[in-house]
């Protein structure tokens, strides 16, 4: 592999690869090396590349099985005839957005928390991005574990986080209730009591045995077995150490042809706001989650 090279990123997370052409199948000693890589630094990137749907499917299913992607509104697949392709865009055509999450920020946030099995990992390839805006952050969550000041270690030791599965991140109720506004302005909403799926604060990395924070999202995340009030105090901490190491970590600016993929078991990831008068659009594929069945 005498051209293959992997350049940190940052001291903390990401790794950039170069000598190595994704539309190609990957030789059986470069794909191991790639992983590893992956494993150590938790995000990959890898600039340049020319890539169809397909090639980015099969490059993808090296990581493990992919998720099938959520249909549209419209009710057909992002890309015709391939299930599992997400499209992420502000692009609109015929009257339809060509793929989802609009313009706006992505706040910190782990890739399907809300669900029993979360995804492996997450792969997104730069199709058409505006110039310096849009940029994604990537955040290293076995370093905000190792970070955390004793005392908070100590209050989520053995504690779960419960992660709301009615409300998506608009606020929007997904089995097509009254939205997230209208339940809080009612008075009645109880983050205690909406109904979520749990996982525990601090995950154990099946791969490499060490231990990152887990904190899915802040939007209606509740710590079980607390007061509210305890929940959201100790929430709020974990969140503000997140955030703070966040905004001095990788933050990538696209280009075209960059294509990066990365860890939900040990990274989360935001995504600025971009101006609604530009275009991007990503593709991305979603690796299963490789937690035994629940
Ligand atoms: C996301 O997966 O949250 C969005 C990432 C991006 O659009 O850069």
């Amino acid at each position: 592999m005498p051209d293959l090279k992997i350049i940190p990123l940052t001291k903390e997370i990401g790794a950039e690869v170069r000598g190595v052409d994704l539309s190609k199948a990957l030789g059986e000693t470069v794909f191991p090396t790639l992983y590893q890589a992956w494993l150590d630094h938790q995000v990959l990137l890898f600039r340049d590349q020319s890539l169809t749907d397909p090639q980015m499917i099969a490059f993808s299913q090296r990581f493990g099985n992919l998720d099938l992607a959520p249909i549209p509104g419209h009710g057909r697949a992002f890309v015709e005839g391939l299930l599992e392709m997400f499209v992420i865009s502000n692009v609109i055509e015929d009257g339809h957005n060509i793929g989802s999450l609009g313009d706006g920020e992505c706040l910190w946030h782990t890739d399907m928390a809300w669900t029993p099995k979360p995804a492996k990992a997450s792969c997104l390839f730069a199709l058409e991005v505006p110039e310096a805006q849009g940029d994604t952050g990537f955040l290293n969550m076995y370093a905000a574990y190792e970070t955390l000041p004793q005392d908070l270690r100590a209050q989520i030791e053995g504690r779960t986080i419960k992660h709301d599965t009615q409300y998506t991140l608009d606020g929007l109720d997904r089995s097509g209730g009254p939205p997230l506004t209208e339940a809080k302005a009612s008075g009645s909403f109880d983050v205690a009591a909406i109904p979520g799926v749990s996982h525990p604060i601090v995950r154990t990395h099946p791969e490499t045995g060490r231990k990152a924070l887990y904190i899915g999202r802040r939007q209606n995340t509740y710590v079980n077995g607390l007061p509210v009030s305890e929940s959201e105090a100790l929430l709020d901490a974990l969140w503000a150490h997140a955030d703070e190491r966040g905004r001095r970590t990788l933050h990538h600016r696209w280009r075209v042809g960059d294509l990066m993929i990365w860890d939900n078991r040990c990274v989360m990831h935001r995504r600025d706001a971009f101006s609604p008068d530009v275009r991007r659009v990503m593709h991305r594929t979603q690796i299963q989650s490789d937690l035994a069945p629940v």
